[in-house]
């Protein structure tokens, strides 16, 4: 996983979502489309109460520094301070609840013909809402896995962050900075994006590589690119429609306006 903080900027085609009036040719493409594909970040579990990573006063990364927390170096250095800080997160993602993002998207994935969902975040709240076709990139931070070897999961000791096979630690099943993602997830993700109508950016600061290679992908193969971010991103003046504010408000606005049309088109 690599970090770009560099974009090409062009002219933005800004959409206010304040008047939640979503253009004809967008509602026709999603009402049209066969293939939706939904990239999701860590804004989008923003509602549910977990902090992302850059916002500027709460995110993560503006309290810890991620090289202490999300490498391997980190670990080896103070596994158990490590292990504490995902515990700490693991806890807060299970006290939270799936929001009106995560279930819209849910609900995209039973009404599109195709759809993959490729979600950025570990704390699991897209399952929680109902997702299935999904891909985890950046892994889950419920799993474990042994950092020494690759052990079965049936000899981990989870409370004490051992493995009972062979006395390594253990980490949870993660990408930390400096890793590779899961082959089998990536090529899963750029398939699709480079494959599908539709391709959603929902809650992502698109700064995160290769999950922020993934909408060029897509648009260099002919879809229309919908970014939904509550601050502009590097991605904003090259979308197709950008709407700028909460995930929770706009997807539901956006998939009643769609649900709306399609009635009309059969009636
Ligand atoms: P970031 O924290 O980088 O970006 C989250 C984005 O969500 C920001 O651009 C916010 O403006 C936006 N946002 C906040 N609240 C929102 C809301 N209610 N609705 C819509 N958007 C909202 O998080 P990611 O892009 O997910 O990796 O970061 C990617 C990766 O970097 C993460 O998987 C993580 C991090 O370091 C590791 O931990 C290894």
């Amino acid at each position: 996983m690599q970090l770009n903080t560099g974009e090409d900027s062009a002219e933005s085609y800004l959409w206010s979502h304040c008047a939640m009036n979503f253009p004809n040719s967008l509602i026709e493409s999603l009402c049209a489309a066969k293939k939706i594909v939904a990239l999701t970040g860590a804004g989008i579990s923003a509602e549910s109460g977990l902090a992302t990573f850059r916002d500027a006063q709460t995110g993560l990364w503006s309290k810890f520094k991620p090289e202490e927390l999300a490498t391997a170096d980190a670990f080896q250095r103070d596994p158990k301070f490590v292990q504490d800080w995902y515990a700490w997160r693991r806890e807060n993602a299970l006290k939270a609840e799936p929001n009106a993002g995560h279930l819209v998207i849910a609900e995209m994935e039973k009404r599109a013909p195709e759809f993959l969902l490729v979600t950025q975040n570990v704390d699991g709240l897209h399952g929680r809402a109902g997702s299935r076709r999904m891909v985890e990139l950046h892994g889950n931070i419920h799993r474990f896995r042994c950092f020494d070897n690759d052990c079965t999961s049936a000899n981990f000791d989870v409370e004490n962050g051992r493995c009972r096979s062979c006395g390594g630690n253990l980490r949870p099943d993660v990408v930390w900075f400096g890793e590779m993602l899961p082959a089998d997830a990536l090529e899963k993700a750029t398939a699709a994006a480079e494959t599908c109508d539709v391709f959603f950016s929902i809650g992502t600061s698109s700064i995160v590589y290769p999950a922020a290679d993934l909408w060029r992908r897509a648009k260099n193969c002919g879809a229309i690119v919908i970014e939904i971010n509550k601050d502009p991103t590097p991605l904003t003046p090259l979308a197709d429609y950008s709407f700028l504010g909460k995930s929770g408000e706009i997807l539901p606005a956006l998939m009643a306006a769609v649900g709306s049309a399609m009635e009309k088109r059969h009636n």
